[in-house]
């Protein structure tokens, strides 16, 4: 099922924010990117702060439309937000006036399942996460890392094909970020699971070469694409072992030069 079809695609994306105050003088954030994601791959982009990772993300879910280029989704073009992609914010986003069982069911509003087997499947999703006995509090009683696991959960609940993340790790301590990055990985190369392909923004440099096939390393803006950097070790990945130490050395090198 996760074989080698192209799953996402972007052509020569760029952005501008156009500054109306000011006449129409454009502020270009994006250069034009291009790079490609195939089923089962894990893609990281890293790169300068404001060189506009996030509003690639954005773009890639249809949330905002690129100046020019395209991103297509199985080969069709994005243009708004489209079934199969699901995006797990960097602050979580869940309701708090929601218990953390209707925050999972926000997934479902667009299934055709009924309202017992959203019930059912939101339930399964927060044992999966480890959050039983979670389901009826409201998210404030919960941990941030146990937060973020709704979020993911909510993310997967419609059974996307593509799981966008834009820095889902950052606010977490260590040992949590370190088990949702299994589950992550976990949940892309398992073939029951329907994720085919996981883009994550990410500013940690071990952390993308811990995650992903291929780490896309962007420029300060307009950004550009420096280097597509291949990892390929397998899971789960030894970081002290001299290819890992290596790749890690080159990614901070690019970053930095
Ligand atoms: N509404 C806006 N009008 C003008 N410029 C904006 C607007 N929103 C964001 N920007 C600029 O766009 C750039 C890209 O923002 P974006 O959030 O995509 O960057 P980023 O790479 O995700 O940064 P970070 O690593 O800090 O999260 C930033 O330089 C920001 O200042
Ligand atoms: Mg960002």
């Amino acid at each position: 099922m996760k074989g080698q079809q192209t799953v996402m695609e972007l052509q020569n994306v760029s952005f501008a924010f156009t500054n109306a105050s000011r006449g129409e003088y454009e502020s270009m954030i994006i250069g034009g990117v291009s790079f490609s994601a195939k089923e089962g791959e894990f893609v990281s982009i890293i790169g300068p702060s404001g060189c506009g990772k996030s509003t690639l993300l954005r773009i890639m879910a249809g949330l905002v439309a690129a100046r020019s280029g395209k991103v297509r989704y199985y080969g069709n073009e994005i243009k708004g937000p489209t079934e199969g992609i699901s995006f797990v914010f960097q602050d979580v986003a869940l309701l708090p006036w929601l218990t953390n069982v209707e925050n999972v069911k926000l997934g479902l509003s667009f299934s055709d399942l009924d309202e017992e087997k959203q019930e059912q499947t939101a339930n399964a999703l927060l044992e999966k996460f480890g959050l039983s006995g979670f389901e009826h509090s409201y998210p404030n009683s919960l941990s941030g890392g146990m937060r973020q696991r709704v979020g993911i959960a909510r993310a997967i609940a419609s059974e996307p094909k593509v799981l966008l993340m834009d820095e889902p790790f950052s606010a977490l301590d260590a040992l949590t970020a370190g088990s949702l990055r299994a589950d992550i990985v976990y949940m892309l190369k398992n073939k029951n699971i329907s994720v085919s392909s996981v883009i994550l923004v990410t500013h940690n440099v071990e952390e993308a070469v811990e995650l992903s096939d291929s780490i896309i390393v962007l420029s300060d803006r307009p950004s550009r694409i420096k280097e597509i950097i291949k990892v390929d070790l397998p899971y789960p990945r030894n970081k002290r072992s001299r290819k890992f130490v290596d790749l890690t050395d080159e990614v901070y090198g690019l970053l930095t030069d």
